[in-house]
């Protein structure tokens, strides 16, 4: 049981940069094994969810290896030349990883079952198994559509028009990486923009991908090429020094090197109309994907109204929101964000018990939830071996007016493995204390 302790007050001061995007990661390293020829990654994240992805794929007989620059290698076997695992793949933590691994999984010559960690064995997956098995996938879940998944080899696939109930990128990721190995043409259609990057690295990985408005297309037995890719800073992993210096006095960062696509900048476009004195400098573009530095100081913040559309473009930063809605002048009201129901904990729940703990007035709705900005006070909160949650409220004390301790924060490690470093060199004053029982 890992809890992490944090003194009150201080001021966020520095120039940092945050680990590499965890949904990038995942996509390279799967595109790049299933590639031909080789792919050199920089900064890809080396956090316990990226890990798994990895090991999954040695698993399958990928060669990956880290070289003395510290680039990720890995050596691509191509779309037909993965190995049959002599056990099941453990994926830990990582609804990514599952999502995603399923639709490759499904078009492939071999079985495999797929499992993960108390937290991954709640998570829904009839989401992909269903649109999955409309394309001629065979898949056994438990009778709740929960994990372990069971993925049949030798089914033929083929393509399909699918519109999506939901606006999710893992599944939509799923079902374009399934269509790899299709006959035909696959689509998938969003009722509301995600997070583009598996696209953006098809095409960068050689591979066809059109899209119109908002229906995604491929066809199947393309191929993909490895290539070297440098992955963007994580912005759901700055968010959290974001929203710390926003609500700090006197305060100030640099965050270097951050991915600024336009599907997953809701958090910035969100603290803005709070009130957040957010800058983007340097913009740039590499491997396809938009970068900037973000610099940020000591903002007032006010509540805003957070609609539905506006949910997926900022879907993992929702806890370190309502912290920065906490400490904000009156009510931040967010609706059509039921999905924060089923993440890595009920996001909603779990978050409006933590603040109500600390005395913000914090009421769940069944797809959202009000929040009126108040006094943090201290307290015990429980963060339901949730990362999002643990780290979001390690930011909290930075207004709170006694000591926050976190309980279950070993899952920091699964997006985040240096949180607790980078906290301490800008100013948080948090320690880790490991309890063995
Ligand atoms: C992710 C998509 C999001 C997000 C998750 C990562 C991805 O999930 O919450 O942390 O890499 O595709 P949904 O697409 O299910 O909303």
């Amino acid at each position: 049981m890992q809890k992490f302790i944090v003194k009150p007050g201080g001021k966020i001061r520095g120039t940092i940069r945050v680990p590499g995007d965890k949904s990038i990661s995942h996509r390279v390293v799967m595109l790049g094994a299933l590639a031909k020829g080789i792919t050199k990654i920089n900064g890809c994240l080396e956090a316990e969810d990226t890990l798994a992805t990895m090991a999954a794929f040695k698993a399958m007989g990928v060669p990956i290896e880290k070289n003395a620059q510290d680039q990720i290698i890995i050596r691509g076997v191509g779309l037909y030349g993965l190995q049959p695992p002599t056990e099941p793949l453990y994926i830990g933590n990582s609804g990514t990883t599952m999502r995603l691994l399923a639709g490759l999984m499904a078009g492939q010559e071999f079985s495999v079952e797929i499992g993960g960690d108390e937290s991954l064995l709640r998570r829904p997956m009839t989401r992909v198994t269903k649109p999955l098995t409309e394309m001629g996938a065979r898949i056994l879940v438990s009778e709740t559509g929960t994990p372990p998944l069971i993925i049949l080899g030798k089914q033929r696939l083929h393509g399909i028009d699918y519109d999506m109930p939901i606006a999710s990128a893992q599944v939509k990721s799923c079902l374009l990486l399934a269509g790899i190995y299709a006959n035909g043409k696959t689509c998938v259609i969003e009722p509301a923009p995600t997070r583009d990057h598996t696209e953006r690295l098809l095409l960068g990985f050689g591979y066809l991908v059109k899209k119109e408005g908002n229906k995604i297309c491929l066809k199947g037995g393309g191929q993909l090429y490895g290539k070297s890719i440098d992955i963007p800073a994580d912005i759901s992993s700055a968010a959290f020094f974001i929203v710390a210096t926003c609500i700090a006095k006197n305060s100030e960062i640099l965050l270097e090197h951050v991915g600024i696509n336009p599907t997953r900048t809701g958090v910035i476009k969100i603290l803005q109309r709070m009130g957040a004195n957010i800058e983007l400098y340097n913009q740039r573009e590499i491997n396809g994907e938009p970068i900037a530095d973000i610099r940020v100081r000591s903002s007032n913040l006010h509540g805003v109204n957070i609609l539905k559309d506006e949910v997926p473009l900022a879907i993992d930063e929702f806890p370190i929101l309502f912290i920065a809605a906490a400490c904000a002048e009156g009510k931040t009201v967010l609706t059509g964000a039921k999905e924060l129901r089923v993440k890595e904990s009920d996001r909603i729940q779990v978050m409006a018990d933590g603040l109500q703990r600390l005395g913000i007035d914090a009421e769940s709705q069944p797809d959202g939830i009000i929040i009126q900005g108040g006094k943090i006070r201290n307290g015990i909160i429980n963060s339901h071996g949730d990362h999002r949650v643990a780290m979001s409220f390690a930011v909290a004390a930075l207004r709170a007016s006694g000591t926050i301790t976190i309980e279950d924060c070993a899952n920091v490690a699964t997006s985040f493995p240096n949180f607790i470093s980078l906290a301490q060199h800008v100013g948080i004053d948090v320690k880790v204390k490991n309890n063995l029982y």
